[in-house]
């Protein structure tokens, strides 16, 4: 819901398309959803350096970093990662706007949260990465111990544990983790772009 009275959208002068000539590639949105440890953002980063090294325009927005900064004032109740998914939802219009390939990597559980977000790019500026690594393996790893400690009850609400996470219905990558190498998961996410033409 817009609060604020008398404001005008200011259509800006360059356009996406002048941008997307300038940059040499076609902006969009790789969310990445799923569990806790499951490597969302080892992935998301793995990718970023690779577009990073092919002079592409990629940057990663990463769930705990977000959490430092522009969203220090959100926990982890589901209203509260609603509006962390809603705000990183905005930031990521405006990152793909300015002509970015842009990362997401928040377990962003609920389903309803990770559509809005693809409702308010265009059809082809969201791209759903579903890592499906099993939750059996993401507890074996627990490299931040935060399962082991949800499990004593020391935190509560942990996703999986005593929290829902909702899996994509049709995202358009899945990637299990624990099935294939990170040099894999790359290699998926680049040929996925290179064939629909994201990048040449
Ligand atoms: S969400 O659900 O999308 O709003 O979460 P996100 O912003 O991605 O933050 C997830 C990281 O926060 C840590 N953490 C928790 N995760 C899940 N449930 C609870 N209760 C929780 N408390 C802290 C955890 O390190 C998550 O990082 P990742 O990288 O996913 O392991």
């Amino acid at each position: 819901m817009i609060k604020s009275q008398n404001i005008t959208w200011q259509p800006t002068k360059v356009t996406k398309a002048a941008r997307q000539n300038l940059l040499g590639h076609k902006p969009a949105v790789l969310w990445f959803t799923g569990l806790s440890g499951s490597g969302k953002s080892t992935i998301a980063m793995a990718v970023e350096k690779r577009l990073f090294e092919r002079g592409l325009n990629s940057y990663v927005l990463d769930g705990d970093n977000i959490r430092f900064g522009l969203n220090q004032n959100l926990g982890f109740t589901a209203t509260d990662r609603q509006e962390n998914i809603r705000r990183i939802g905005e930031v990521a219009k405006l990152f793909v706007d300015a002509g970015t390939i842009t990362l997401t990597a928040f377990i962003s559980p609920y389903r309803a949260d990770r559509d809005q977000v693809r409702a308010l790019l265009a059809a082809d500026e969201f791209i759903e990465v579903f890592v499906d690594t099993p939750l059996a393996v993401c507890e074996q790893r627990d490299v931040k111990q935060l399962y082991a400690k949800a499990r004593r009850g020391e935190i509560k609400g942990f996703t999986g544990v005593d929290a829902p996470y909702e899996a994509p219905l049709k995202p358009e990558l899945t990637i299990d983790t624990s099935q294939q190498s990170l040099a894999q998961s790359v290699d998926q996410i680049i040929d996925y772009l290179q064939a629909k033409q994201y990048i040449t």
